[in-house]
């Protein structure tokens, strides 16, 4: 075969201040044109790249999608009508191409219709937290507007081993597509990385895992956002100050890299004035944020800064703060800026800082949707954030345009 061609639709916009850019999918026609003319139109699919490609054994030109599933479809129809003429074997050995041509993501099994939507399978770390109830919920929004795909939810209940019995039952149950927001890397590299390999796209959310056998990462840079909380700390204490950090869970990649981040942002080595004198793992939880707070309490008469890496850890250093009067001795800075939880506390007067962490939910349905049409997705989508503080809060933040890495060097 000689010829080929294949052209994906660049994404194009919606979120502003983010790298992100879903794509707009226009129609596409899969025909076969048989030597001497006469187009035989197969199927038709809503797809966004053509794959261009002059058969030696027709001697005719054939346009056909990425859409795997439109191409099966096609020519199971195409197949159906009698004769069956030698062309149209042509077409059957041009759709084996097309899906030995076609990497991992791109075999379905269902059509994509209202009549036989695609299913994902959504496994979640965990219900337990807000957060993540929000994360479900953006997904389930967003899948509503469409009625070609169908969302199936599991939660994990905070246990990596429940997780990854959940992600193999979804692949034995015959979904078209997965998304995971993994509880913690290691744990959930192999069964990502086998549904991967069996041919199912796989969307990473918000945690991270291992090596690179999935489809598309999406979410926002973590290393960043502590980058921004650690330079807001530096520059609120001029350089000098008392400084406890909150970590999440340390085996799930955002609280490395929230605490990577913070570090360059604080430089230390620059600011000898300022000190961690205590750093504690909270694991995302507000009730052990608030144990740890209390432990940092009792052997710190002085502390001037509590950074955590997420709104309930913030919250929970706050209380165990207010119970013994100490509240007002100290900032608390924290992580994810929800409507209805850090932005709400900054309102209150309870957190003086909080950086957006989006649930990327709705741009995993959108990215979903591209990939089940056969549209390349980039390896990784980083998702914005924002700062809200005191003076921003009612006017919804402000976005993070600087970096103080780039600023610095
Ligand atoms: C919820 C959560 C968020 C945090 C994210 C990091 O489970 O802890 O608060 O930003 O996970 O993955």
């Amino acid at each position: 075969m000689s010829g080929e061609r294949f052209t994906a639709v660049p994404p194009v916009g919606r979120e502003e201040g983010s790298r992100y850019r879903p794509s707009a999918r226009p129609p596409v026609r899969l025909s076969a044109c048989p030597p001497g003319g006469g187009c035989v139109d197969v199927s038709e699919g809503s797809y966004a790249g053509v794959f261009e490609s002059t058969s030696n054994f027709t001697g005719g030109k054939v346009i056909f999608s990425q859409h795997i599933s439109t191409a099966i479809k096609g020519a199971r129809s195409a197949f159906r009508g009698p004769p069956r003429t030698c062309w149209s074997y042509g077409l059957l050995s041009l759709v084996l191409f097309a899906l030995s041509a076609c990497g991992s993501g791109e075999r379905t099994r269902h059509e994509g219709t209202a009549d036989d939507p695609w299913v994902i399978g959504m496994s979640q770390c965990n219900l337990g937290e807000p957060w993540r109830v929000q994360m479900d919920a953006d997904v389930r929004a967003a899948a509503e507007a469409h009625d070609n795909i169908r969302v199936i939810f599991k939660d994990a209940q905070n246990e990596s081993l429940t997780q990854r019995a959940q992600v193999e039952e979804f692949l034995e149950q015959g979904i078209d597509l997965l998304i995971i927001s993994p509880k913690e890397a290691a744990p959930l590299t192999r069964p990502v990385a086998e549904a991967y390999q069996r041919g199912i796209p796989v969307i990473v959310l918000d945690r991270a895992v291992q090596g690179d056998q999935f489809t598309t990462f999406i979410g926002a840079d973590n290393v960043r956002i502590g980058r921004e909380a650690g330079r807001w700390v530096r520059e609120r204490l001029g350089g000098r100050g008392i400084i406890v950090e909150l970590k999440g869970l340390m085996t799930s990649v955002p609280g490395q890299d929230r605490n990577q981040g913070f570090l360059q942002g604080l430089q230390l080595e620059r600011n000898p004035g300022m000190e961690i004198v205590f750093s504690g793992e909270m694991q995302w939880l507000e009730p052990n944020a608030r144990r740890e707070m209390e432990s940092a309490l009792a052997t710190n008469s002085r502390i001037d800064v509590v950074y955590a890496h997420n709104d309930p850890g913030a919250h929970g250093a706050w209380l165990a703060a207010r119970s013994v009067g100490r509240e007002d001795e100290m900032l608390f800075v924290g992580i994810d800026a929800m409507p209805h939880e850090g932005q709400q506390y900054v309102a209150q007067g309870i957190l003086d800082a909080t950086f957006l962490y989006p649930t990327g939910g709705a741009e995993a349905i959108d990215v979903a949707l591209q990939i089940l049409n056969g549209v390349e997705v980039p390896k990784h989508i980083t998702l914005g954030t924002r700062i809200f503080t005191e003076e921003n809060v009612a006017a919804g933040g402000e976005p993070i345009e600087s970096d103080i890495e780039e600023e610095h060097q």
